[in-house]
Order: C-alpha cells, then structure tokens, then sequence
C-alpha cells in the first residue's frame, strides 16, 4: 500500500498533480509509467470524474500506464487513430540542465519515447535526486534488445566504453522482460559527453529496439523537493 504520510510519497503525489492539472479539456495525453506519473494519471482521473476536464483520450506508454488509465476512468486510444498527442506527462531517471533525459528504470523507455515524441507538450515529473550536471553520472542507460540479440549488442556496448549488464528481475531469478517481450541491459557509461550522437550510434546496433536517451524531447521539467518538511514544485 502506498504510505501517503511519507514525505518522498506526497511530494511525488504533488509533482504528478502539478503536472495533471495542465491538461486541458478535449485533448489526447500521452500517459507514461513511474511511480511519479502514476500520481498524474490518479488525478486526471479525479479531474475527469468532477467533470473539471472533459473530452480526454489517453494513449499509454506501458501495460501499467493502461491499467492506471483504466483503473481511473480514462478512456484509452492508440496511435493508429491519433496522429499527434497535445500533451504528454512523463517520469525520468536523469535529467540535465539541457532538459535532456535518461529513461527506462521502468523497462518503458521504447513506447514512452514513441509517445512523448509526438506530443505537442512533454512535461517530465521528477524529484531533484534526478537532477544530473551530465547524463550518466547516476544511471546506466537502459538499451531494450532482441533477446537474441544480447550477446552481440553487449558486445557492441563494450566497444563503446560502456560496461553492460543484463537487467535480472527483483527475485535475480530470470531477467527482466519488456512489454514487448525484449530484454533490457542496463550500460554504465563513466559520463556521456554527447547524448544526441550515443543516442544514434547505440540505435544502429543490430538488435536494439530503442535506449533510454532522451535528447531534445523535454518542453518542461516539473522538479520536486522537499523544504522544511513540505514538498514544493518547481518549474
Ligand atoms: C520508466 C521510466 C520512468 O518514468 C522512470 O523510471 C521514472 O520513474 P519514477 O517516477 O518511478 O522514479 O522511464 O521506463
């Protein structure tokens, strides 16, 4: 269960509202995954059951963004139907001060960036632990492969610099499978001096579906933080 006492958990509670309450009526939201956007997701539904907001399609980046979205009363299309989405709310691992990302802790990152990138408006939601000087410094990057792929692509990865490590589930006892039914490794870069040419060089190995380098995407970074014991958002 969710313990809404805990400050980390209101302030994430208050960043995802801060984001939702952006979303206007009769437009189509690009619905990520996290625990920060699963918040957002909770209060555009809450805004729609209020009849506040009226006229939303959501359009979700993972099956858990789908069951949020379900779960909260948000009617759901595909990208088959839409051609452009007018805002999409977003978590992120690493952001930098050029509002470039690292995403992907959820094994999301394939879908979230086919979704984000074709918003009008891609707000991220994320706590300050998130902000980095340089992508990364914190995070490895996530790489979503063809499973039979995995040996070649890590490979690929080595030649690169990076040390790349399969991504094993919480038990450790098989790894982690995406929804597509991919597999994640996880690359520990020392520093990535040049996200927009890694972004591309790592897309060209045979393989790799997508990695979790989110160059030039971002339009707004709602970060949240706690001061004196109470969370406080800021743009
Ligand atoms: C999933 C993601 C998430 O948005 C990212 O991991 C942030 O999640 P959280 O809000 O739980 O910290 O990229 O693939």
């Amino acid at each position: 269960m969710v313990d809404t006492q805990d400050p980390v958990v209101t302030m994430k509670q208050e960043v995802g509202k801060a984001a939702a309450r952006r979303v206007q009526s009769d437009s189509v939201v690009g619905l990520g995954t996290g625990s920060t956007t699963a918040f957002a997701i909770q209060y555009i539904g809450e805004r729609l059951k209020t009849g506040e907001l009226k006229n939303i399609v959501g359009v979700p980046t993972s099956f858990q963004a789908e069951v949020l979205a379900r779960k909260y009363g948000i009617p759901l299309t595909t990208l088959d139907v839409i051609e452009k989405l007018d805002i999409a709310i977003d978590g992120a691992d690493e952001v930098d001060p050029q509002k470039n990302l690292i995403k992907g802790g959820g094994a999301a990152h394939t879908r979230e960036k086919i979704v984000d990138s074709l918003a009008d408006l891609f707000i991220v939601v994320v706590d300050q632990s998130k902000l980095v000087t340089k992508l990364g410094s914190t995070f490895a990057l996530p790489v979503e492969v063809l499973p039979m792929a995995i040996t070649p692509v890590m490979h690929q990865l080595e030649k690169l610099g990076g040390k790349p490590e399969l991504r094993m589930g919480v038990k450790k006892d098989g790894p982690v499978v995406t929804d597509q039914g991919n597999l994640v490794i996880d690359v520990k870069f020392d520093s990535i001096d040049d996200p927009a040419s890694l972004e591309k060089i790592i897309n060209n190995i045979p393989g790799v579906l997508e990695n979790g380098l989110f160059v030039g995407l971002a339009d707004i970074i709602l970060v949240g933080s706690i001061q004196d014991g109470k969370p406080v958002i800021e743009e």
